[in-house]
C-alpha cells in the first residue's frame, strides 16, 4: 500500500498545471510583465465577431425591455478593437465609451473593422455562426433583427454623412464632432470617468470574470446608467487555459493562485455566478434576464476543491457561462 502522504501529494498536485505557474512567476521578471500584457485578446480583432456579439446583446436586450436603440452606450473591456461599440454606432448610438485596463485597440484595427462592419450592416448580413446563448427565435428568416434595426433606422444610422463623420472621429482622436463621440479610456480608474445617469446601455463580452472588485464595478455601472437604462453581460466562468479541467482553477490553493496571477494587470477573479447575481442586486439593479449554462466538459470533483471553495453550491460548481441583463428601475 502507498504511504499516506502519497495521497496528500497527489491531491495537492493532480490538478495543478505547471505552465500557468511558470507564466505567473515570469511576470515578476522586469520587462516581462509588459510583454505579457501586450499580448492580443482575440475576438474583437474580427468584424464578424463584433457584429455577432452586438446583435446578440441588442436582440436579447430588446426581448427583455430595451425600448429603443440606445443613444449612449458604454462597454467594459473592448479588447483588440472597438468593433462591438462601432456596431452599436452603426445601429444608431451617437456616444460610445470604451473602458479598458490595457490599450489593445489601435486606429488601424478600428478603421479596418469599421469598414467591414459597414458592409455587413448595409447587407443586413445574417448573424454569423454563434455559440451560446441562442437568440435565433428573435431574428427574422434572414437571421437579422429587422424588428429592431428597421429600414428607417438603418437609413439614418448608415447615411453617407454619418459614416464619414464616424470614420473621421476614429481616424483622428483629436477631431471634434458635434454629432459623434467615441471615448476610449485606458486605464479607467474610478467611476468619475462617465457622468452619472448618462448612459442608456452598458455591455461587456467575456470581461467581468476578469474584474476583481465586482461590487465597486456593478455600483459604477448602476451610477452611469440613466433611469430605465439597461446593462448586458456575458461572463465566461471557464478556465481561460489556467487549469486542465474547465473549473480546475478552484483546486488551486490561495498561495499557488497568487503565484499564477503574478503581476499581470488582470487575470480571472474565479467568482461563481451567485456572487455576480448578489452583487448586481446589491448595486440596485433589477435582473430581467438570467441565463446559465453548464459545459458538457468534465470538471473537477467536489473533493478536489481547495478550502476556499469547499462550500460552493452545486449550481455554482457546475455553471460555466452566464448571460445576464439588468435594468435600473429604482433610483437611490
Ligand atoms: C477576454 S478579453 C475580451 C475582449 C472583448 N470583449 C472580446 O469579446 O473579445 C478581456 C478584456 O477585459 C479587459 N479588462 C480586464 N479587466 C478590466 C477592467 N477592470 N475593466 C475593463 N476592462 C477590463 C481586458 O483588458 C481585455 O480587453
Amino acid at each position: 500500500m502507498a504511504p499516506w502522504y502519497i495521497d496528500l501529494i497527489e491531491r495537492a498536485f493532480v490538478n495543478i498545471q505547471i505552465k500557468p505557474i511558470v507564466k505567473g512567476l515570469l511576470t515578476f521578471v522586469p520587462g516581462l510583465r509588459e510583454w505579457f500584457s501586450r499580448k492580443r485578446t482575440g475576438g474583437t480583432n474580427r468584424a464578424e465577431y463584433c457584429y455577432e456579439v452586438w446583435l446578440k446583446h441588442l436582440t436579447m436586450a430588446s426581448a427583455h425591455g430595451l425600448e429603443r436603440i440606445p443613444g449612449t452606450v458604454a462597454e467594459l473591456g473592448p479588447g483588440d478593437s472597438l468593433g462591438i461599440g462601432l456596431a452599436a454606432a452603426l445601429s444608431g448610438a451617437n456616444r460610445y465609451y470604451a473602458l479598458d485596463v490595457v490599450e489593445y485597440s489601435s486606429v488601424e484595427s478600428n478603421l479596418r473593422i469599421f469598414d467591414e462592419l459597414v458592409d455587413m450592416f448595409k447587407r443586413r448580413a445574417p448573424r454569423p455562426p454563434t455559440g451560446w446563448p441562442d437568440y435565433d427565435e428573435y431574428l427574422d428568416e434572414g437571421l437579422f433583427p429587422s424588428h429592431i434595426l428597421t429600414p428607417d433606422i438603418l437609413r439614418v444610422s448608415l447615411s453617407t454623412e454619418r459614416l464619414e463623420e464616424i470614420r473621421k472621429v476614429l481616424a483622428d482622436p483629436g477631431y471634434h464632432s458635434d454629432s459623434i463621440s467615441i471615448r476610449y479610456s485606458v486605464p479607467w480608474a474610478n467611476d468619475d470617468i462617465i457622468e452619472d445617469g448618462s448612459v442608456d446601455f452598458i455591455f461587456s463580452q467575456s470581461v467581468i470574470e476578469h474584474i476583481d472588485d465586482l461590487d465597486t464595478t456593478y455600483k459604477a455601472l448602476y451610477k452611469w446608467l440613466c433611469p430605465g437604462g439597461m446593462m448586458s453581460h456575458q461572463i465566461d466562468l471557464g478556465a481561460h487555459r489556467l487549469s486542465g479541467k474547465w473549473n480546475g482553477y478552484r483546486a488551486y490553493s490561495e498561495g499557488i493562485w497568487k503565484i499564477i496571477v503574478g503581476t499581470r494587470p488582470y487575470l480571472i477573479n474565479r467568482q461563481p455566478r451567485s456572487t455576480h447575481i448578489r452583487s448586481i442586486r446589491e448595486a440596485g439593479l433589477d435582473l430581467v434576464c438570467d441565463l446559465k449554462r453548464s459545459t458538457p466538459e468534465k470538471g473537477i470533483e467536489r473533493s478536489q476543491l481547495s478550502s476556499r471553495w469547499k462550500d460552493i453550491s452545486d449550481d455554482d460548481l457546475a455553471c460555466s457561462d452566464m448571460f445576464v441583463q439588468a435594468k435600473k428601475t429604482r433610483t437611490r
